[in-house]
């Protein structure tokens, strides 16, 4: 049966984008696509797609916690079983995780545990990293410190701007995040004693590789 999947968005989209491309709508339904920006483009392609949109715009709600508790109560009323943060941008309380505890995925753009918050591409840049890259992790009170699922890596090039280098980690996003999604929706992948586990099997700390991944599954096609 089809895992029934709320995304959650506040931008442009192209995450969701790459679910709408990648999942099967026998594997995955998304059944809403919630927004706290009315201009989100996002809501565009949901649209497309044919997908119901809302919006919940923070502005209307006088704290953090009246917010998360009105769009806990939008998103419960599709009952999903699987929430997906796609560039999301909201410091959740510690009640809203709670609640979706085990079943809220988030994609942050670096290698975590390296940069949290914002301006990564930057930072990573300032830092004289080698590499960068974006991780998909399980949320958990801590921000962007949930247990990592799976990274992928981005070479650094010598006349890489934030902005260069965001579009390149950005083009990973869109294969990392449905694949990472996938395996919770076939159940491989789960959140078990504060460890992302898969098939029963902590996940190392810094998630698979998904050129690592990739590599395996083409494997195993040939095989
Ligand atoms: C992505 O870079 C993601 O890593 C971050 O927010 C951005 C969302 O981009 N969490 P989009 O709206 O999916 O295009």
């Amino acid at each position: 049966m089809s895992c029934r999947t709320v995304i959650l968005i506040s931008g442009s989209g192209s995450n969701l984008q790459a679910f709408i491309d990648t999942l099967h709508p026998q594997q995955a339904d998304i059944v809403a696509v919630i927004s706290n920006r009315a201009d989100a483009y996002g809501l565009e392609r949901a649209a497309q797609a044919g997908i119901p949109t809302q919006v919940l715009d923070h502005r209307d709600f006088p704290d953090r916690a009246s917010y998360d508790l009105a769009l806990a109560a939008l998103i419960d009323a599709h009952t999903p079983e699987l929430v997906i943060l796609a560039g999301f941008m909201r410091i959740l309380t510690a009640g809203f995780v709670a609640r979706y505890h085990g079943r809220l995925l988030n994609i942050h753009p670096s290698l975590l545990p390296k940069y949290t918050g914002l301006h990564t591409h930057r930072r990573a840049l300032e830092a004289g990293d080698q590499e960068h890259g974006a991780t998909v992790h399980f949320v958990t009170e801590e921000l962007d410190g949930g247990p990592a699922i799976m990274q992928s890596h981005v070479p650094i090039l010598a006349d890489d701007t934030p902005e260069s280098l965001a579009e390149r980690v950005r083009a990973t996003e869109h294969r990392l995040y449905p694949l990472a999604a996938m395996l919770y929706i076939s159940g491989r992948l789960r959140l078990m004693d504060g460890h992302a586990c898969l098939d029963g099997n902590a996940i190392a700390p810094c998630g698979l590789r998904l050129d690592q991944f990739e590599t395996d599954m083409r494997g195993h096609r040939n095989d």
